[in-house]
């Protein structure tokens, strides 16, 4: 079936069924091609509610912190709010025909140059706050049409996340605002809207103040909605289903709440039809009848029961949905889907933690959200990538530290089975902090893949000095969650004993680093369950096999941590063999803009990550990747090309889960070595061209090798992409690998070539990277050094079905002679998400 694809299926009547048949086929699939899945949600919005992706064609321009002249006028005098509808900057007939034009979402802080400037150091060295005035005040503008027969319907503009503060103007009319960059927020614009006309919006955002000690971003850089409904409609994020399991069957109680904005009063009934994988209706439930007054609210409930229903796990992440539509007099006024999981949850204080009754280890890796080239604003699909590296590495959990993620996020969790502990950003029971939580719990307590809630994370006052405010506030927040979701726990990521303010509040109790407290807490409170909420902070760089602090390279053996932290064999063994623990969570998976660690400037991110910032995997990827996951795992480090270094011995090191491993080199060998649970072998190896080999036995019979050869000098690049073909509808993205191979076509692994790019057809590039945590060159251009042989450029889908050609070629006139690669993508045609016109 030509152009035949996922959204197209999504957006068609067989959307349950086609969705669930590509996401089963690939459970079925081997753990590595997650890396190539289909990454479509389904879609929320069900007739005769729509829902726009309001995305496309935005405009532009860089406002002013200090200077109103410079920001469209505004705080000129102090009359700015004084009368409702003066912002000429946000009515349709103002001019922005000067203004840039662009697709959200964006993230203008990571096309600003780096600066050296100190107090920045821990947001990635870009010119924000309020000493950056130029470049800290972003002004979004769009225009829109409102047909005439949506008169009468209520019309709101979603926002998933801004960062930071943002003013909201329609039409002339100061709307709203919000103040956090990570909880979604939205507006009810339908009084200010011209029905059958132009409309505008305008966005005044202000990245001067942060919410973390991390590269945030700046801008619109989530992606935001419009969502047209009945005036009868069901309220916002109030939909619940939550299952109880009796033997294979689930119970499910189903809650939700309408809102009736019209101006007469209406009999509405609430209905549930519950449909599986394959689209098959599993259950059907409705509500009494009630009668709502106008402008009131009424909370509607019934159950259904799913006869053996198939569960939610790691392994095979079945969902379901519940079809919740409000109806009144026979007639659908409103519809929504949501997506449900049916598994159990048990954290025990002797035994850990189980899923659907299963022991299972917590193998988890704590993550930010920013990628290289994009930012924080990242395509859904490099999502989706994301946690398929990690998925790869046989991890089974993310922890979102230390904010809300992205929906788009939270869904690949659901879809992948990867568990997840969702985090607030404020640890308060301000009502900022309260909106913020609320915000959090009512979007995605219905996911599967959520085991619990963190209501912050290191609050050193309110464990310590504000231990008694520290106990109110984190009880003020238990007790919401709890409310609004009791089907989960709740925890915080505590640096510290754990024996006084905010844990008193706490489900469980989770330990930041420390591995001398836990032992001891749990003597002391035998009952209370125990995770490590934060662990690791191992540093290493990809490739690199000396620590050189001229250069601010970090070794990639697992030795290296700073005082606080863990190598990755010290953080696991302790929680590996201690069967009342959980598991935890690896500060982190991904390295990340900020807090560069161990190095300051030029360093301009940090180096935890497991992998790197384009989630190139550095070795100890394998020690997690052998210890958590059953696969046989062989993995040699270090590469064999140390020209200079002739006759000086190495640390050669093997990661791996086999029996035994014989190292070979150049033909002779060192000798077999057992592997430690949960170790690694290691020999010292006197260099010398040539090639080492790895050979891995289980059971007395080898069972894998690997190699690595001294290699020839850099002759030709190589161009590979995550996906050949991807959806033509703006959004989707294919991630390109770059590798420089010498003339026998072996990859160059300390090869560090300038490249070039071009990108032409139906797609364009959005970023470029290449993991070096000190590399300053722009993301954005079409250009790059390769490092430790590898470099990531993302590439990106137009609306219109063809083909990207893609090519990549020596850069500037220095250095070797490299031949060129090239690559093509096709772009399949695909019906587009619903779209703001
Ligand atoms: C932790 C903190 C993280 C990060 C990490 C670096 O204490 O929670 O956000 O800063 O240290 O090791």
């Amino acid at each position: 079936m030509p152009g035949f694809s996922r959204r197209h299926l999504l957006q068609s009547g067989l959307a349950l069924s086609a969705g669930s048949l590509l996401a089963q086929s690939a459970w079925a699939r081997s753990s590595a091609a997650w890396l190539a899945a289909d990454s479509a949600a389904a879609d929320l919005a069900l007739a005769p509610r729509e829902r726009l992706l309001f995305d496309f064609g935005w405009k532009f321009q860089f406002g002013h912190g200090l200077d109103p002249a410079r920001d469209l006028g505004f705080g000129n005098g102090q009359g700015d709010f004084a009368k409702t509808g003066q912002f000429d900057f946000s009515k349709a007939s103002f001019d922005d025909s000067k203004w840039r034009t662009l697709n959200l979402p964006h993230d203008w802080a990571v096309e600003l140059p780096f600066v050296h400037d100190e107090a920045q150091n821990s947001h990635g060295y870009k010119p924000l706050g309020r000493r950056y005035p130029e470049t800290s005040v972003g002004w979004y503008r769009r225009s829109f049409d409102i047909p005439k027969s949506d008169l009468g319907r209520r019309i709101t503009v979603d926002f998933d996340g801004v960062f930071r503060s943002v003013l909201v103007f329609v039409n002339g009319c100061f709307v709203g605002r919000n103040d956090n960059g990570y909880a979604p927020f939205s507006f009810d614009l339908s009084d200010f809207l011209s029905y059958g006309e132009k409309n505008a919006i305008v966005l005044r955002v202000d990245a001067s103040f942060g919410d973390g000690w991390f590269y945030e971003g700046a801008g619109v850089y989530r992606h935001v909605w419009m969502t047209k409904t009945d005036s009868l409609h069901l309220g916002k994020l109030e939909s619940t289903v939550r299952s109880t399991l009796t033997g294979s069957t689930a119970s499910l109680a189903l809650a939700t709440a309408v809102r009736n904005e019209g101006a007469q009063t209406e009999q509405a009934r609430v209905t549930w039809k519950i449909v599986d994988a394959a689209g098959n209706t599993v259950a059907t439930a409705e509500s009494a009848t009630q009668k709502i007054a106008a402008d009131g609210e009424a909370a509607f409930t019934a159950s259904a029961k799913i006869a053996n229903s198939s569960l939610w796990s790691l392994e095979e992440p079945n969902l379901y949905s519940a079809i919740v539509t409000v109806e009144s007099e026979g007639k659908a006024r409103d519809a929504e889907r949501v997506t449900f999981g049916v598994r159990t949850v048990l954290f025990d204080a002797d035994k850990g933690f189980f899923l659907n009754g299963k022991s299972v280890k917590i193998k988890g890796t704590c993550n930010h959200q920013d990628h290289a080239g994009v930012g924080a604003a990242l395509p859904d699909r490099l999502q989706w990538y994301r946690l398929a590296v990690l998925k790869e590495m046989d991890s089974n959990a993310v922890r979102t530290s230390h904010n809300m993620p992205t929906p788009e996020w939270v869904d690949a969790c659901d879809r992948m089975g990867m568990m997840m502990m969702c985090e607030t950003r404020q640890m308060s029971s301000s009502p900022e902090g309260m909106a913020q939580l609320e915000a959090m719990v009512k979007r995605y307590r219905n996911s599967p893949s959520i085991i619990l809630w963190s209501v912050g994370n290191e609050e050193w006052e309110l464990q310590d000095k504000m231990a008694e405010q520290g106990a109110h506030v984190a009880a003020t927040m238990v007790r919401r969650c709890h409310e609004l979701d009791p089907t989960r726990v709740v925890s915080a990521a505590v640096n510290g004993s754990n024996e006084k303010g905010v844990s008193e509040a706490f489900d469980i109790i989770g330990f930041n680093y420390q591995q001398g407290f836990p032992d001891e807490f749990h003597k002391k409170n035998p009952k209370r369950p125990i995770f490590g909420s934060e662990t690791a902070s191992t540093v290493s760089t990809r490739g690199a096999y000396t620590t050189d602090k001229t250069r601010n390279l970090v070794s990639a053996y697992d030795v290296n941590v700073p005082s606080w932290a863990y190598t990755a064999e010290q953080w696991w063994q302790f929680y590996a063999t201690r069967e009342w623990l959980a598991g935890g969570f690896a500060w982190t998976g991904f390295d990340y803009r900020g807090e560069p660690t161990p190095y300051g400037w030029p360093s301009i991110n940090s180096q935890f990550g497991i992998v790197d910032m384009c989630g190139f995997p550095k070795d100890n990827y394998f020690y997690y990747k052998a210890w958590w996951g059953k696969d046989p795992v062989l993995h040699l480090l270090p590469h064999w090309n140390f020209s200079g270094k002739e006759g000086e011995v190495l640390s050669v090191w093997a990661q791996s889960n086999l029996d035994e491993v014989e190292l070979i080199v150049n033909g002779k060998s060192l000798g077999s070595q057992k592997v430690p649970h949960l170790g690694h072998v290691e020999w010292k190896v006197p260099y010398e061209p040539g090639f080492i080999e790895a050979r891995g036995s289980k059971d007395g019979k080898v069972v894998l090798t690997d190699r690595r050869e001294t290699t020839g000098e850099p002759a030709s690049l190589r161009l590979t992409a995550d996906r050949v073909e991807i959806d033509a509808d703006g959004e989707d993205v294919a991630i390109l690998k770059v590798e420089v191979l010498d003339k026998q076509g072996r990859p160059v692994p300390d090869a560090d070539n300038k490249v070039a790019f071009k990108v032409e057809g139906d797609g364009v590039l959005i970023g470029v990277g290449n993991g070096d945590p000190n590399c300053q060159e722009s993301d954005k251009e079409p250009r790059r050094s390769l490092f430790n042989g590898l470099a990531q450029a993302i590439v990106q889908s137009s609306r219109k079905g063809g083909e990207i050609h893609i090519e990549v070629t020596k850069d500037g006139w220095d250095g070797p002679e490299l031949t060129p690669a090239k690559l093509t993508i096709k772009t399949r045609w695909v019906q587009c998400r619903p779209s703001v016109a």
